[in-house]
């Protein structure tokens, strides 16, 4: 347990408890009125994270390593209790018991795939077995192809239809994103013969062109949603949280090349 343990151990939860945070406000904007009992559920997971939040903040890579281990355990039962949360009211909206609930099934399952990500990464980080960087490459990719091919969906569908162009455009974005998710779990079933340097530094070369693409698209959308140019029901937050979420990724892919090219370099 080291200062780089505390130092990711913190990333990962100053950058997740505000996404989780935010999962909470998107899930209860799209409940009912009536669904009282569901607001306020949403609205204690919104006040749990927004403490992780804070406290995540407080502590610095000076921070004791077995503190960050007692508090990684709390935030991983945090994410694991929203995480049983949204399977909950993914189970609802599915057997219909939420007539003109305004949250897609995907989107819920979406979201509990986040809080499961987080949950384990966090998992990984207290028992120290991370993935060997072949692994983590295809792993990381093949779980953020799948968000943005998502985040392209969600977006297409919630601006509104006359927007001709966007929607068209988000189309387009959906489907490069499950092209190279397919592409991405070829990769994955050739493993691990398929793990050689150059074919993974060509597979990371390629997403970045693609994230870059969608990440300036989504940022575009939040900026002209924040203006009130456009017609959509996408709160600012969730344009701005989808935009985060492909910077994100964007900053994992950048980690994985230096990554290769230090192997390279061996
Ligand atoms: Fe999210
Ligand atoms: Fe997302």
């Amino acid at each position: 347990m080291s200062n780089a343990f505390v130092a990711r151990s913190l990333d990962e939860i100053r950058f997740w408890s505000r996404i989780m945070k935010e999962h909470s406000l998107f899930l209860k904007l799209g409940f009912r009125c009536e669904d009282t009992q569901l607001i306020n559920e949403a609205n204690q997971f919104y006040s749990l994270f927004e403490g992780i939040e804070r406290q995540a903040h407080s502590h610095t890579v000076a921070t004791d390593p077995e503190q960050i281990q007692r508090f990684n355990v709390e935030v991983r039962n945090a994410a694991a209790h929203i995480w049983a949360f949204k399977r909950k009211v993914l189970g609802l909206v599915l057997s219909c018991q939420m007539p003109g609930a305004n949250n897609f099934p995907l989107l819920i399952d979406h979201t509990s795939r986040e809080a499961n990500y987080f949950k384990n990464r966090l998992e990984q980080l207290n028992s120290g077995k991370l993935d060997p960087l072949p692994d983590a490459i295809i792993n990381e990719n093949v779980f953020f192809l799948r968000i943005m091919a998502d985040h392209a969906k969600f977006i297409g569908h919630l601006l509104d239809p006359s927007e001709r162009q966007l929607v068209e455009q988000a189309r387009n974005f959906s489907h490069d994103f499950d092209q190279l998710l397919f592409q991405a779990q070829d990769l994955d079933s050739m493993r691990p013969q398929s793990q050689t340097v150059s074919l993974l530094d060509q597979f990371l070369d390629e997403n970045r062109v693609s994230v870059k693409s969608l990440r300036d698209f989504k940022k575009t959308a939040r900026d002209l949603i924040e203006a009130c140019r456009i017609k959509s029901i996408i709160h600012p937050l969730l344009a701005d949280h989808v935009f985060r979420e492909a910077e994100r990724f964007l900053t994992i892919i950048d980690m994985f090349e230096q990554s290769l090219a230090s192997v390279k370099s061996k």
